[in-house]
């Protein structure tokens, strides 16, 4: 049988997962509290960045197969399969996640069931929270034993959306029966084909491979920043050691390049979210190293602008600094706990004139800072800049002609906080060049 499916919260996660599901032929209604959000969806508009996610998007709607709604009366009838793919943010003041939204779709949700059908648990959670819901949807759903709920953490990275959501390195499930894997191996038929791993477990299990997924992830890239520290210090070069340290397979290349550090919406919340909640538990000292991960990034932005003040001649009073990248990451519009961005903020902050331009998060990052500065290129934020700073490696930074920026600047100074740039190349055309962690 062909399952019909919702995805509850049309988000990043949401909007991905819709899509997805038409396109593999399933009939998917995409829900959002959102009225604004939901009336662009249904036009085919994407509100965010995601390479490939639009086209697909605007194909699931011409298909008749995908549709949006803002009442969980019709998602609960419509649905075979609910996907609970809503926000859980860092709360304000605290390390811990906030979790209210899914409390609220369960709540809106639950009342609602009065057939036969599975909720899957996509968003990051802190461990223990799918048995709580589990509790609450059978308390509060007509249906009583009928629905039942399962874990399936989201791997995707932005940019990547699509092809992390068709294509996922592996899928894993979080039961209290055997009947959930049984509908989720036909969901995911198409992925499970093509070999992906599917692990089957409990609960706390499935919310944990999430965390930690994210926590290792976050390690690795401090771990090479806490080197490139080392290095500045020792006068020795960490892209070179990075690259030296890739090739012993247990170690690996990915997730190793040094530079300013992880952002976004997942890294640096999720391994805040995941100390508070092993504190919770008394395992608190198990992750106390998480707390200096967080500390070896924080201190990459400070030592971009210690860099990027040394440039500009010991202060930044009259000095204007051009900034290429507003985004977390390439590829992407995200700015959420954006390393680019605070860093744009605080020389303005010290006295700065800052002009900013990134290929996509412009319009967000004005919103966010309409004090900063924007121009509409690359060349135009460099525009009588005495320093530049490569804060986002997008292509198009990377492929910039040092002798063009150069005719433009006020001084061919430029820090590389991503080690992106070819420093030969620079240094050949009369650029002054920095990167953090090399000489
Ligand atoms: C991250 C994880 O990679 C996904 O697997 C996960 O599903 C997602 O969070 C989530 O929890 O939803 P994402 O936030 O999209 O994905 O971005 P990443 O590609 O992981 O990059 C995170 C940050 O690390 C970026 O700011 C990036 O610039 C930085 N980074 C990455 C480095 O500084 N060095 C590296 O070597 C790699």
């Amino acid at each position: 049988m062909s399952y019909r499916l919702t995805v509850l919260g049309t988000g990043y996660l949401g909007a991905t997962h819709a899509a997805c599901m038409a396109a593999l032929g399933f009939e998917v209604i995409g829900l959002d509290v959102d009225p604004v959000k939901v009336a662009r969806l249904q036009a085919g508009e994407l509100p965010i960045h995601e390479p490939g996610l639009e086209e697909l998007l605007q194909q699931g709607l011409a298909s008749g197969r995908l549709r949006f709604t803002t009442s969980y009366q019709e998602a609960a009838e419509f649905g075979d399969v609910h996907f609970i793919c809503v926000g859980t943010p860092q709360k304000k003041g605290e390390y811990a996640a906030d979790i209210s939204y899914l409390d609220a779709v369960v709540e809106s949700l639950a009342p609602h069931l009065t057939r036969e059908c599975l909720v899957i648990g996509k968003s990051t959670v802190p461990v223990g929270t799918a048995q709580r819901l589990a509790d609450k949807l059978a308390r509060l759903s007509p249906a009583g034993d009928l629905v039942e709920l399962a874990w399936n953490p989201e791997f995707l990275r932005e940019g990547f959306a699509v092809r992390d959501t068709m294509h996922p390195d592996r899928i894993v499930l979080g039961v209290v029966s055997e009947k959930p894997e049984k509908v989720m191996r036909e969901v995911y038929e198409s992925m499970l084909a093509e070999g992906t791993p599917l692990i089957i477990t409990d609960y706390p299990t499935a919310e944990l491979v999430k965390v930690a997924a994210n926590a290792f992830l976050a390690t690795k890239i401090s771990f090479i920043n806490a080197m490139a520290e080392v290095c500045e210090a020792a006068h020795a070069d960490v892209k070179d050691l990075s690259l030296a340290l890739s090739f012993d397979e247990r170690i690996g290349g990915r997730f190793l390049n040094p530079g300013l550090g992880f952002g976004g919406g997942c890294l640096p919340k999720d391994i805040r979210a995941f100390m508070a909640r092993a504190g919770e538990l008394g395992a608190d000292q198990a992750l106390t190293f998480l707390r200096e991960v967080d500390a070896i990034n924080m201190r990459r932005r400070a030592r971009m602008v210690d860099l990027a003040r040394e440039l500009a001649g010991g202060s930044f009073r009259g000095c204007t600094v051009g900034v290429l990248g507003a985004a977390f990451k390439p590829n992407s519009d995200d700015i959420r706990d954006s390393p680019a961005l605070d860093v744009a903020v605080n020389i303005r902050e010290q006295g700065g004139k800052v002009t900013v331009y990134d290929p996509v998060a412009l319009d967000n990052a004005r919103m966010a800072h309409p004090a900063l500065g924007y121009g509409r290129s690359a060349l135009e934020a460099a525009k009588g800049a005495h320093v530049v700073l490569l804060l986002t490696e997008w292509q198009e930074f990377i492929d910039l002609d040092p002798e063009k920026l150069g005719e433009v600047v006020a001084a061919r100074k430029i820090v590389d906080g991503r080690n992106a740039l070819d420093a030969e190349t620079w240094r050949a055309a009369g650029w002054h060049y920095r990167a953090l962690g090399r000489p």
